[in-house]
């Protein structure tokens, strides 16, 4: 029997934990978010983040930028983020306009604020294995949904399907931290099929839609699927679901998998990041 690793429900249940100790502070998080330009997913993408904080009872602020905007002027609006007591939490969502040095922007957010653990300073921290402020999003909802379903991880042979900084290096970081035999596959890698076939968890974030079929599946495998591909309005993921489900133990779905977990942990790490910067350990 397969089990579909319910990604909505789990992240409603984590979001409405965080939504009633919010109730106890006098103050609410606040979440900043900076989108440059134009890109209709990424718009998509801020305007879910926005309205999931204030759902959630947090402030959030969007600061929408010109797609020509200088690479100055965006990091005037970091400098400017940073020094704001109010803000506890700032996302600068990629990916940037050719022009814009990313690694530059990110590096200007203060580590406290840095919501996607994507400054050197807490993605070096967690490649270390100490504690960073913040872990990001789309690995560690993954994680938490493994966690969810009682998928013990250890010595379990994992692929991950793309090297990405926002996904596939730190996920392989904290599988590898749960003791995991990690091996990260890319676009140069030679015969991802027969990797996978020998794989007992199959995590794919290639961006290609359907490119995992039932071929590439042992099984009993868990596939977890972190393709968002648009075909017209519809969002198709890189896992055939049809083809894979009934092969696999576990899967997750596209829409409904990883993407609401992504969301949910960046309001967890908006939460956290906000009491660290209050020192309220008082829950
Ligand atoms: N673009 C796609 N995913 C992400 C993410 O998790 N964080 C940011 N900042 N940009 C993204």
């Amino acid at each position: 029997m397969t089990i579909i690793l319910d990604g909505k429900n789990t992240a409603n249940k984590i979001l409405e934990n965080i939504c009633e100790k919010t109730k106890q502070f006098p103050k609410k998080p606040k979440l900043a978010v900076v989108l440059v330009g134009d890109n209709p997913a990424s718009e998509i993408y801020v305007k879910n983040k926005s309205l999931k904080a204030q759902s959630i009872g947090f402030e959030s602020l969007v600061i929408k930028l010109p797609a020509d905007v200088t690479e100055d002027n965006l990091l005037e609006h970091v400098y400017i983020l940073n020094e704001d007591v109010n803000i506890n939490a700032i996302l600068v969502q990629l990916p940037l306009p050719k022009h814009l040095n990313s690694q530059k922007i990110i590096e200007a957010i203060e580590p406290i604020k840095d919501v996607d653990g994507f400054t050197s300073y807490n993605f070096g921290r967690l490649a270390l294995g100490y504690n960073p402020y913040a872990i990001p999003c789309t690995p560690k909802g993954i994680i938490r949904l493994f966690d969810e379903y009682n998928i013990n991880l250890e010595g379990k042979n994992i692929l991950v399907i793309g090297r990405s900084n926002i996904v596939g290096k730190p996920l392989s970081l904290l599988l590898e931290g749960r003791n995991a035999t990690v091996t990260m596959a890319h676009s140069k890698s030679i015969d991802i099929k027969s990797l996978a076939k020998r794989s007992d968890i199959i995590i794919s974030a290639v961006g290609k839609a359907n490119f995992i079929n039932s071929d590439f599946i042992k099984e009993g495998a868990i596939v977890v699927d972190v393709g968002i591909n648009r075909d017209n309005n519809v969002i198709i993921g890189d896992v055939d679901f049809i083809s894979v489900a009934p092969l696999a133990s576990f899967i997750t779905p596209v829409p409904g998998g990883v993407g609401p977990m992504t969301i949910a942990m960046l309001m967890e790490n908006t939460f956290e990041l906000f009491k660290i910067q209050h020192s309220l350990f008082l829950i």
